[in-house]
């Protein structure tokens, strides 16, 4: 792990510039450009009635039209009556190491143009739009500096715009789709209702795009809706309950509104202009920050065996504890999740969150001496705070949870907010809602403590700046294969996620069920083969990821070796062909060896896959352990048949996998 000393030497040797080409005093009312390094994008501003606007090409392709910028404040429209003052051009090229992720380094390397404009009246209010230009897209933001007559403004409406020149097809969930765990649907633009970034459609077989945001500090979460039959997509703030959408001081400055602009649909998740438009890490030594795959006391609750409150069937006992850390101590898993080990749980508890104790264990749960054994056994315990919402319950024992935790050895903490509101009051993609995740990843930071949040905002790239946040729900899981109604996730869902959610930052989906019988609702279970739940740990990113089934469930059973031996960091990744929807297969290179990982997904279709191992080094053998969908299996009614080969490779070999309805293939290529 990379400690912050060796980033800064890290980033100080590939800085190459950061200059101003050119300043440019502009009364002209004409348009100005910006270019990405490769010059295959180009952004154009300019002021058009008044108003400032954008476009975007991609080699000559016009991507974005004119698309419209302005701020609806209550203390009037700012985005009028404008004229620009003045234009700044730069260039940046940086790599930088991530401490964990898809790759170890990324580069950063853009264009910029600052925009600044002014009314041309009285007051003469000003502003600046800065844009960025990237060989994979393109990012822009407003800055508002402190002036006379904008010091504390609100606003009500941002007016933000992406015009498309023609409909593409979107796959979209509602904005206020509770927590974001919906399924994406494949839909118009034009015929889109308001929905959540990020958005990600097809225009046509050579162009993708995906809108969301970066670096969304103190103010509301972006959604979009297209304007009123048209293919115009108009951002819509996360409202706060009284109707504002930010309460703000200058200056200020608002998230970048991110658009990847790709080929293929593979070249999506390949994309970190998101992370790249967030701050540098903040936390000076992040040695402590350890990405790994864990178990939890979580899916026997959610199946009914177990109860999350005390009583006879209480999960979170010191005994059942003591067994889930043997169990991880001897499979390799670096900590073990208990959920309702603490008072609170009992009654409603998701609408009586201010129940809850952070600090409290329930009697048959001894917090010291479960700690002290499993730091025996090199095993963290993994705290969880289910908050019900109460989200200023949560804020009043912050820094006393944490620092018992930390007493503990405690570095990991999943976090819950099932309430549709927080307070009872408050959206969670609210400013509200934005203030309050960020105020505990923050204070997680300072107790070195890594946060995994469920229920939060959709999240934005912050794990940059905050590596602490390691990952985050906002996804519609694998519990909904334990008791959703509709039966569970169709298989369709994990070919899309990766496209859609997936692109806004790792996921905790919690792949790894092995047994889909289900004694309380008999016909919900994984859609998807027992092969399939093992490339998912490969194909859904999360740093930290959950083996989701109980421990009885892994015992004996050949397959589990995919789950002990995957690691969850990676150096290098790569989309070998995916289609959105339908099929998807990444390769990961470890962080910590010379082996690869290999992830392949079908939807309900069965598939045969060419898989050349190109991305393998060349002149290098390996062994391929490839864990295969058995004969005749299928999702619906005969998941288990998994077949386990081995084969010689190299990096001229090409793989033929055989992939079952719903199924998938998942394979470590071992270096010889
Ligand atoms: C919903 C979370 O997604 C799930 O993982 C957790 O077990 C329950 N809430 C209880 O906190």
């Amino acid at each position: 792990m990379k400690n912050m000393k060796t980033l800064k030497i890290y980033s100080l040797l590939f800085t190459v510039s950061l200059s101003i080409l050119s300043t440019a005093s502009c009364t002209k009312e004409d348009s100005q450009k910006v270019s990405s390094p490769d010059k295959n994008i180009q952004l154009s501003a300019g002021i058009k009635d008044g108003k400032m606007y954008y476009t975007v090409s991609r080699k000559e392709t016009e991507v974005i039209d004119t698309s419209f910028l302005g701020l609806t404040l209550k203390e009037g429209y700012l985005g009028e009556n404008l004229k620009i003052k003045k234009i700044e051009h730069s260039s940046f090229n940086e790599m930088w190491h991530q401490p964990w992720g898809e790759e170890s380094s990324i580069e950063n390397k853009y264009n910029q143009m600052i925009v600044d404009v002014e009314e041309s009246d009285e007051p003469k209010r000003n502003f600046s739009v800065v844009f960025r230009v990237f060989n994979d897209g393109i990012g822009f933001r407003y800055v508002i500096p402190e002036q006379p007559d904008l010091k504390e403004f609100t606003i009500m409406d941002e007016q933000t715009e992406f015009a498309l020149p023609e409909d593409a097809i979107a796959w979209s969930i509602p904005w206020d789709t509770e927590y974001y765990e919906g399924l994406f649907k494949p839909s118009l633009v034009s015929r889109l209702d308001t929905i959540c970034t990020p958005l990600t459609m097809k225009v046509n077989e050579k162009l993708y795009l995906t809108i969301h945001e970066a670096n969304l500090t103190d103010y509301a979460s972006l959604n979009l809706a297209p304007k009123r039959n048209t293919t115009t997509l108009k951002a819509f703030l996360t409202p706060w309950s009284t109707g504002e959408k930010v309460f703000a001081n200058a200056p200020m400055q608002t998230p970048w509104r991110t658009v990847i602009i790709a080929d293929k649909p593979g070249d999506l998740i390949l994309s970190r202009l998101m992370l790249n438009l967030n701050e540098p890490c903040k936390i000076e030594d992040t040695s402590w920050i350890q990405p790994g795959r864990y178990i939890g006391i979580w899916w026997g609750m959610h199946m009914k065996k177990q109860t999350w409150e005390q009583g006879p069937k209480h999960g979170a006992t010191t005994e059942n504890t003591m067994n889930y850390i043997d169990f991880a101590a001897k499979h390799g898993f670096s900590g073990v999740l208990v959920e309702g080990w603490n008072y609170g749980w009992d009654g409603d508890w998701s609408a009586n969150g201010d129940q809850f104790s952070f600090t409290k264990a329930y009697p048959d749960f001894d917090l010291e001496k479960i700690t002290s054994y499993a730091a025996s056994k090199g095993v963290r315990l993994i705290g969880h705070n289910e908050t019900g919402g109460a989200a200023q319950n949560y804020e009043a024992q912050l820094d006393s949870a944490f620092a018992l935790y930390q007493k503990y050895g405690i570095n990991a903490v999943k976090t819950g907010y099932v309430n549709p509101l927080l307070d009872h009051k408050e959206l969670h993609g609210s400013q509200y809602g934005v203030r309050h995740y960020r105020k505990v990843i923050e204070t997680a930071a300072k107790y070195n403590i890594m946060i995994d949040n469920h229920e939060p905002v959709m999240p934005t790239g912050l794990q940059r700046t905050y590596p602490n946040l390691m990952t985050q729900e906002g996804v519609r899981g694998q519990e909904y294969d334990a008791w959703s109604a509709d039966g569970g996730n169709p298989p369709e869902h994990t070919t899309t996620i990766p496209f859609t959610r997936g692109l806004a930052g790792p996921m905790d989906f919690t792949p790894g069920t092995f047994n889909f019988n289900n004694p309380v609702h008999p016909q919900t279970h994984p859609q998807t083969t027992l092969a399939k739940q093992l490339a998912l740990a490969v194909v859904l990113y999360s740093p930290l990821q959950m083996a989701s089934d109980m421990i009885e469930n892994y015992e004996n059973n050949p397959a589990f070796d995919f789950i002990t031996s995957c690691p969850t960091n990676w150096a290098k990744t790569v989309v070998p062909e995916a289609k959105i929807g339908e099929y998807v297969t990444i390769a990961r290179k470890d962080r910590d060896s010379e082996n690869w990982f290999i992830g392949s997904i079908t939807n309900a279709s069965p598939r045969e896959v060419n898989l050349p191992l190109s991305f393998l080094d060349a002149n290098a053998s390996y062994k391929a352990h490839i864990f295969a969908d058995g004969e005749e299996a299928n999702y619906k009614n005969n998941p288990y048949p998994v077949t386990i080969t081995e084969e010689n490779v190299n990096s001229s070999t090409v793989l033929t996998l055989k992939q079952a309805p719903g199924g998938g293939t998942a394979i470590m290529i071992i270096k010889e």
